[in-house]
């Protein structure tokens, strides 16, 4: 059919013709950012989930329901290598002077600058576009210590938007490259300023693997946050992500396509975005059939394994290589340690080193003590094909 019209949207971050399956996380965020704006508690929240699964098209829907509601937001992607420091800083810089046009908040943003200066100079930030015309102010956000200069700059943010009859809202993907002392600066901030009521949120997306927290960030994470977890569409709603959007376009699948997909797909949504789009280039009319599905099996397969598998296993060393391929060999997911060390040969402490790197590169997590598994769905089934 026409591919001009193809509504499907394969791609990371690819808002999708259709949100299927979110509307409780969808419903949850909405209420907690319009909590916070009146003054009531609400929790911040982690969205966990494998790659491809939706949690950046949700951040971003959630950074757009937040700007609804009188929410100023900063979104920040964390890098393998670059501080939160640095990334944090042009958002409040940014946040901040927008507060500033709002008389009643003039005076605070005023003070918060003067912190954020501070804590420019004491973290080292390369401020390059975003420079302060303020002194800094002394002994406030500048100790160097990121959990105390973190929180005494989120009070400040959090008085002025308070002042300024608004609410301010941090979204940052990708947060387990977030170090383990950045993640609890970051949590012991948000909750020193929700202490006080103050209208600011956090909300995070990663994968299951995120940095082992310690201490007080550890106590506050586990009472403080939700994790909504961010999986694979139950059959319905995976069902919907492809009919809606061939149906809004004025053309049908038959059911026993729909199945197909669904059942090929094991409901990911990457997946049915990749399936939906070549079944629909594949068919030649309405009814899109279940011999049109199978054909585009194939060409869905062909570029994942071109793609989305593709960039991740060129990412791997040779050794974590054989590595992967020794979980792959084993069967499906998850695996012990301990097996893949038995099936390479080699004892589990030589091999823990490599483990790690595939850790730190967000190729496998551990779902449980001693467990390991892969980030992206099916990846052992696209590693057995090579
Ligand atoms: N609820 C949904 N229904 C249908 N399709 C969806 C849904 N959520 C996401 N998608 C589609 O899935 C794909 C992956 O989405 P996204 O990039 O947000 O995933 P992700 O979890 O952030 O992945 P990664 O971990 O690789 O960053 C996109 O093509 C998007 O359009
Ligand atoms: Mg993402």
């Amino acid at each position: 059919m026409d591919p001009v019209r193809n509504p499907f949207a394969p791609g990371a971050g690819s808002q999708p013709p259709e949100l299927a399956g979110r509307d409780d996380i969808v419903y949850d965020a909405s209420i907690a950012l319009q909590r916070v704006l009146i003054g009531r508690h609400d929790r911040s929240q982690i969205l966990l989930g494998l790659r491809g699964t939706g949690k950046t098209v949700l951040l971003n829907k959630i950074e757009q329901l937040a700007e609804d509601h009188n929410h100023l937001t900063g979104f920040i992607e964390a890098p393998e290598n670059n501080s939160l420091p640095n990334l944090l800083y042009p958002k409040l810089h940014q946040a901040l002077r927008r507060m500033s046009a709002i008389e009643s908040a003039k005076a605070h943003a005023h003070s918060a600058l003067r912190a954020l200066r501070g804590f420019a100079s004491a973290f080292n930030i390369s401020i390059g576009d975003f420079s302060i015309s303020v002194d800094p102010e002394t002994g406030t956000a500048d100790s160097g210590n990121l959990a105390f200069d973190l929180g005494d700059l989120f009070l400040r943010v959090g008085e002025t938007a308070k002042a300024g009859g608004i609410a301010w809202t941090l979204l940052i993907d990708e947060i387990q490259y977030l170090s383990e002392t950045e993640l609890s600066a970051l949590i012991v901030a948000i909750h020193r300023a929700n202490q006080r009521q103050l209208p600011i949120m956090f909300f995070g997306a990663g994968l299951p693997q995120i940095a082992a927290l310690t201490g007080e960030a550890k106590s506050y994470a586990e009472r403080l946050f939700t994790y909504p977890a961010v999986g694979a569409l139950d059959q319905t709603s995976a069902r919907i992500a492809v009919q809606k959007p061939i149906e809004s376009e004025g053309e049908s699948i038959a059911p026993a396509a729909l199945e197909l997909i669904v059942e090929r797909t094991q409901g990911y949504p990457f997946f049915l975005q990749e399936w939906g789009f070549q079944a629909w280039n594949m068919a030649m009319q309405s009814p899109i059939s279940r011999q049109d599905v199978e054909e585009a099996s194939k060409a869905a397969l062909r570029r994942l394994d071109e793609g989305f598998f593709r960039v991740r296993f060129d990412r791997l060393t040779r050794k974590e290589r054989d590595y992967v391929f020794a979980m792959a060999a084993l069967g499906k997911g998850p695996y012990r340690s301990s097996d893949v060390a038995e099936h390479l040969g080699e004892s589990t402490q030589s091999l823990g080193p490599c483990r790690a790197k595939l850790i730190h590169k967000g190729m496998i997590y551990s779902p449980a003590y001693g467990d390991i598994a892969f980030t992206v769905p099916m990846f052992e089934d696209y590693l057995l094909r090579m």
